[in-house]
């Protein structure tokens, strides 16, 4: 009996001793992460997405906006300038946001960017791959552009399960109107 006793405490202090090697080289790898700086501008332009010139969103002069082309655990810093004439807050949606909520761009974690102003978000986006988007979640701003896709690629030591595809495409499908946001929304703006 005290035979086997020591025979599992050995085994234990083994299995400790490979968690804190295991635990120490993940937390080395983390810090090397890599980082991606994007700077956008949201302003109102002028488009025809339904062939008639009107008001959209548009970040840096495009709509919609560039598409967020990162890998997994990429740290992301993406530095948002304000120029429409109303508060703004961009949300990152389907991205998991572990412990990072006010990175998310949702009222009540995160405060507005004010009209004029800048506010850069950062965030990781870890252990994740697939097609995102983001967009304005504020004043029913999204009825008119603001939003884009995001793109998470697999590191390459994670390969895919399948063949690498042709080409990747990213389709955005929404309701759309002619009438301003402004004018759309139920809640006075
Ligand atoms: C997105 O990033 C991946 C990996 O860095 C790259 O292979 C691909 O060409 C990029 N796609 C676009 C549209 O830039
Ligand atoms: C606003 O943008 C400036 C210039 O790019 C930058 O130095 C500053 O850190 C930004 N402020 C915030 C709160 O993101």
């Amino acid at each position: 009996m005290p035979s086997v006793l020591s025979c599992s405490c050995f085994s234990f202090s083994f299995f400790f001793f490979y968690l804190v090697v295991i635990l120490s080289s993940l937390s080395v790898s983390l810090a090397g992460d890599p980082y991606v700086f994007y700077d956008w501008t949201v302003s109102y332009i002028t488009s025809s997405p339904l062939g008639l010139k009107q008001k959209v969103i548009g970040i840096n002069g495009q709509f919609p906006g560039p598409i967020l082309n990162v890998t997994t655990n990429w740290n992301v810093v993406v530095n948002v300038k304000n120029n429409l004439d109303e508060p703004l807050l961009l949300t990152w949606n389907g991205i998991q946001h572990r412990k990072n909520s006010w990175q998310d761009g949702v009222s009540g974690t995160n405060c507005p960017i004010p009209a004029g102003w800048n506010w850069t978000y950062q965030f990781q986006v870890k252990d994740q791959i697939g097609s995102f988007f983001y967009f304005p979640s504020l004043n029913f701003q999204r009825a008119v552009g603001g939003y884009g896709g995001i793109t998470i690629n697999n590191r390459d030591v994670i390969p895919l399960p399948f063949l690498l595809p042709d080409g990747d495409v990213t389709l955005l499908i929404s309701d759309w109107y002619t009438k301003s946001h402004k004018e759309c929304s139920i809640y006075p703006l």
